[in-house]
């Protein structure tokens, strides 16, 4: 399936195949997209945000408490955003597209 990555003003990023089962987070180190994911999937650091395309959205399963609970500290949330580390691509979706939230943890200057 695809995945595919816009920066934070909305513009394509990136574009990437990815295997069902794939966790996100890792999808998107491997497209060299700028998400820390500190803490590998721990659930403790939020630098693994993304805001989730709003047509991809209701396709998620819900984030879990913790996952809400972590996102209220990550910087430039909105109604779709989500952890990297907490989705696991489903063999159902076509396609999921991303939006990178900012340049908050991005020390890359793009
Ligand atoms: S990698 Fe730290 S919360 Fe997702």
């Amino acid at each position: 399936m695809r995945v595919r990555f816009l920066d934070a003003g909305g513009r394509p990023a990136g574009e990437r195949e990815a295997a069902p089962g794939a966790r996100l987070l890792d999808v998107a180190q491997a497209d060299g997209q700028p998400l820390e994911g500190t803490c590998e999937g721990q659930m403790a650091c939020s630098t693994c945000h993304v805001l989730v395309a709003p047509e991809d959205f209701a396709k998620l399963p819900p984030a879990s408490e913790a996952e809400e609970d972590l996102l209220d500290l990550a910087a430039h949330v909105g109604r779709t955003s989500r952890l990297a580390c907490q989705i696991w691509l489903d063999p159902s979706w076509e396609s999921l597209t991303v939006r990178l939230p900012g340049a908050a943890h991005d020390m890359t200057g793009r």
